[in-house]
């Protein structure tokens, strides 16, 4: 479903007018639409269909309480990974029992506050949080579900910087090493190992690495059993790869799919699965709007100063990402195109959102719109340069809220405290 179109000669959300948004909350702004969310946690539950299988939306792509709580109030659980998500996933209405908790390097009261609100399992990533976790387990009297995260060492072909699943990244366990794992796990009397997980990257395209990394985790399941271990749960991470590029042939693949590969992959398993999609359901369903400040022509060529920067969006400069940018007002039909580079007003050359990108006319005042901003864009926000945080809004039909007001500058430097004896 695509939200963001022209209409009448300028863009909408749903039936929202972007330029209203624009004027009344200014810019920069994330704009979402909630049909969109909808839509697309809809295509994927409806892929899931006739399997057995729970899905938990991971909340850093976009972890607003009020994005959280659209996809709760559809059956949604949430994937998180610091307790900051978890009280954000709480705050949105998901039950504990319904939160999975994954990453490399939870800290013991982080554990600690997830143990005692009751998390449905906990994705443990090494032998030293095994430790860790099984003390925190039995100083609370409890005992805990437990998967263990695996490497299976499939190379997911996403960028270098998201991709998670080769022996070279941080992330889980070792496939060589997990059986080794289980058992040092099956040791301590407050952990219950029960599944296996693994997440081999983001921003995938192709389904072969999945394919790899579900037949090697197939497989290390049929040792747990012969070990003695009652496994019942696989965790299939998340990482389903959204078009950026829609006058290109970047192309992932379809969730049914995946679905259907997932499904011929697991076949007499006898697995509970889980998803953890992020990307998937959020990317597409959010922009980013920024004014022009200013049009620079250069030698070598144009520059359009926008509102809009690396600190409210960072993926263009940090894993080269392409987003598409369209005018907010649509472009004359055959408008000549300038090579421009569209960049922020940030004191460094990295601070871009797009480069020798072709566009049209424009000038100050022009709104450019975004597009797929909806994931890892507004939760990867700072303040650099001492830029408010940027407020988000969602729109439903032809309402809209503010679901994050823009921060003043006020809140932002009374932040900072200067010790008495300077
Ligand atoms: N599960 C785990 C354990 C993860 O680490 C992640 C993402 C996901 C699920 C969700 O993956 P998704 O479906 O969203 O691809 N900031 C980067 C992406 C980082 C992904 C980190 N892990 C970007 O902007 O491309």
């Amino acid at each position: 479903m695509e939200p963001f179109v022209y209409r009448n000669g300028e863009m909408v959300a749903e039936d929202m007018p972007l330029a209203r948004i624009a004027r009344e909350v200014g810019t920069p702004v994330y704009v979402y639409s909630l049909a969109a969310l909808r839509a697309n946690h809809q295509a994927f539950v409806a892929a899931m269909r006739g399997l057995k299988a729970e899905l938990h939306y991971a909340v850093k792509a976009n972890s607003n309480v009020a994005v959280i709580r659209a996809f709760a109030a559809l059956g949604a659980g949430a994937d998180i990974v610091s307790v900051g998500e978890m009280r954000r996933a709480m705050a949105a209405g998901v039950a504990p029992s319904d939160i999975v908790f994954s990453g490399v390097g939870k800290k013991e009261a982080e554990l600690r506050e997830a143990l005692a609100a009751g998390l449905r399992q906990i994705n443990v990533e090494s032998r030293a949080e095994l430790d860790t976790l099984d003390a925190v387990a039995r100083s609370l009297n409890r005992t805990v579900d437990i998967a263990i995260r695996v490497n299976p060492d499939v190379d997911a072909k996403t960028h270098a910087k998201i991709t998670t699943g080769r022996k070279e990244n941080k992330f889980g366990i070792d496939i060589d090493l997990a059986r080794e794992a289980y058992a040092h796990a099956a040791s301590k009397p407050n952990l219950r190992p029960v599944g296996v997980a693994m997440h081999i990257g983001s921003q995938i395209l192709s389904l072969e690495p999945y394919r790899d990394a579900i037949r090697k985790l197939r497989g290390l399941v049929g040792d747990l059993r012969a070990d003695g271990h009652a496994i019942d749960r696989l965790d299939l991470g998340g990482g389903y790869g959204i078009v950026y590029r829609h006058q290109s042939n970047e192309r992932p693949f379809a969730v049914g799919d995946y679905m259907q590969m997932v499904r011929q992959e697991t076949e007499g398993l006898g697995c509970a699965l889980s998803f953890e999609p992020g990307r998937s359901l959020v990317g597409n369903a959010g922009v980013l709007l920024g004014e022009v400040i200013l049009v620079k022509p250069g030698a070598a060529r144009t520059f359009v100063v926008v509102d809009a920067a690396m600190n409210d969006l960072i993926r263009p400069t940090l894993y080269d990402a392409w987003h598409d940018i369209v005018p907010l007002r649509q472009p004359a039909a055959g408008a000549p195109a300038a090579v421009t580079d569209i960049v922020g007003p940030i004191c460094e050359s990295g601070d871009y959102l797009a480069q020798e990108r072709p566009m049209p006319p424009l000038a100050a005042g022009d709104v450019l719109v975004v597009k797929s901003a909806g994931a890892y864009g507004a939760v990867m926000a700072s303040t650099y340069n001492t830029r408010p945080l940027v407020p988000e809004v969602l729109v439903d039909g032809d309402r809209y809220t503010v679901i994050r007001p823009r921060q003043s500058l006020d809140e932002l430097i009374a932040a900072d405290r200067v010790p008495d004896w300077l």
